[in-house]
């Protein structure tokens, strides 16, 4: 693992919750995940995917951390690593204190119990052959268990549970909508009393009508059961609903994490910004009004060579060169707010001399000011206590003498100067113009980071092979 993400293996602490308790019931600490490239018949190693690179967070008993990000940043490769389907390439994974990092098969037979994920593919992960009592009675099977009052007794009552009928316990899954198999999944999930359910996308697959009532079954379920969730999800409606805490995720690491009204009311990492901004706001008045969305240019860069220095950078609006050269580590810049950024919003500049973007506004951006001055970033730059302290980074616009919020209004104010100097990568804001006049730029305004997972199968080159649970080798995986 490279330098920086020892850095921010420091500021791991930083990623946990103000008021964590003592214990938490799952701890993750510099977790990665390096898929081999191989080539050839002797299969030599030619590179490596790296889908999960450094995550550090905690999950406290009860709470629900959802986890946010583009496709292809490692959300799924995530949950298998902390349910311990794939065995992590470096860091570690507590559950209840006990290091289950490289535990055997057999040894973590037992906490197969504890420890529980719901899938993203209702279809994908029942076997057709299979009637759902037999499904549903599957982790009482591996894990040799007889519930009181027998199988059947038990199967029915969690079909109950879960808004069906306990009757079609002999039905097969292709009787069954999308929503009601994923009912069957969470009965399944559900079977052994976990304490820890991660939930890969549980709800992306399912119209939207019939969403809500799988997010509320989970929400329900948690307050009857005492249940731990992490949610992932690319869909950040869905994630607001259901989360205490989120993390955002950018190729295979943390960018930001906190408490759910504080990530949404003052996002500091500028990806989170940008996947708030393309949430869409059901608000008639503002219909053929101002539209705040920033629009991010370009693709996720790949895994198996990911930018140098901040992975963001090549997409950021803000970056400068300490960006491309310096990974940021995540930092706690409020209580129970981390972010891994050098220049963030709503917060102090943590890099403040250096303020030659990478990327220069073009005119119009510039009049729109995607990054004017918010009064939550202006207090922060008043809280910021030292002047630029870099003489020989600062541009023209940027005195020497200035004091560091005059430094910080002055470099904000550089972008309109130096208009002509247009990039490509600079995300434009919807504000600055109406969607007719820039048709280029149109299917980006589509949600880029909530639509991601079923637009960019390409951004998927294994196509999750591993991720696709087939049959009841779901179940068998998880529970075996
Ligand atoms: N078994 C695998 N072998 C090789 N690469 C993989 C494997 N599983 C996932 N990946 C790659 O790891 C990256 C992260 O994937 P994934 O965790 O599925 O992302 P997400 O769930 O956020 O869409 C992707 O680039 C994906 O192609
Ligand atoms: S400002 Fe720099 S460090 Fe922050 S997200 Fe942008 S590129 Fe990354
Ligand atoms: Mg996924």
């Amino acid at each position: 693992m490279s330098e920086p993400t020892k850095q921010e293996t420091n500021a791991a602490p930083a990623a946990a919750a103000p008021n964590s308790s003592p214990e938490p019931l799952l701890r993750v600490t510099d977790l990665a995940k390096h898929f081999p490239i191989t080539k050839g018949l002797l299969k030599r190693k030619v590179g490596a995917v790296k889908a999960v690179d450094g995550l550090s967070f905690d999950v406290r008993p009860g709470e629900t951390l959802g986890v946010v990000g583009e496709s292809g940043c490692g959300k799924s490769t995530m949950g298998r690593l902390v349910t311990r389907l794939l065995e992590p390439t470096g860091g570690t994974v507590e559950f209840e204190g006990r290091d289950i990092t490289h535990m055997s098969t057999g040894q973590m037979r037992p906490m197969r119990r504890d420890v529980q994920m719901i899938f993203q593919d209702p279809y994908g992960s029942l076997n057709p052959r299979h009637t759902i009592g037999g499904i549903v009675a599957t982790p009482f099977r591996l894990q040799g268990v007889t519930p009181d009052g027998g199988v059947k007794k038990e199967v029915q009552r969690l079909l109950e549970l879960v808004g069906l009928n306990p009757e079609h316990y002999n039905r097969y899954p292709h009787e069954f909508s999308g929503g009601q198999r994923q009912r069957i999944g969470i009965a399944r999930a559900l079977a052994l009393k976990p304490k820890l359910v991660v939930a890969d996308e549980p709800v992306s697959a399912l119209d939207v009508s019939i969403q809500a009532q799988v997010v509320n079954l989970l929400d329900d379920l948690q307050d009857e059961l005492g249940l731990t969730y992490v949610i992932i999800a690319h869909d950040l409606s869905v994630i607001r609903h259901v989360s205490d805490r989120i993390a955002v995720m950018y190729l295979g690491k943390i960018v930001e994490i906190a408490d759910r009204d504080a990530l949404y009311a003052s996002p500091m990492h500028p990806y989170t910004k940008a996947l708030l901004s393309a949430v869409p706001v059901p608000d008639p008045k503002r219909r053929g009004g101002k539209s705040d969305r920033i629009l991010l240019k370009g693709d996720v860069p790949s895994p198996i060579s990911p930018p140098s220095g901040c992975r963001f950078h090549t997409r950021c609006w803000k970056a400068t060169e300490v960006c491309r050269t310096t990974e940021p580590p995540l930092i706690q810049l409020a209580p129970g707010h981390s972010t891994a950024c050098h220049h963030p919003e709503n917060a102090p500049d943590q890099q403040p001399q250096d303020t030659v973007k990478l990327l220069d506004a073009p005119a119009k951006v510039a009049e729109a000011k995607p990054v004017d001055a918010k009064p939550a970033e202006a207090k922060a730059v008043e809280a910021k206590p030292a002047a630029a302290e870099a003489p020989g980074a600062k541009t023209a616009a940027v005195p020497e003498q200035k004091s560091a919020p005059q430094a910080e209004a002055a470099a904000k104010a550089e972008p309109a100067k130096a208009a002509e100097k247009a990039p490509a990568g600079e995300p434009e804001k919807a504000a600055a113009k109406p969607d007719a006049e820039e048709p280029a730029a149109k299917p980006d305004t589509e949600e880029p980071a909530a639509k991601a997972d079923t637009e960019k199968p390409a951004a998927k080159p294994a196509d999750e092979p591993a991720a696709k649970p087939s049959g009841d080798d779901a179940a068998g995986s998880s529970e075996d």
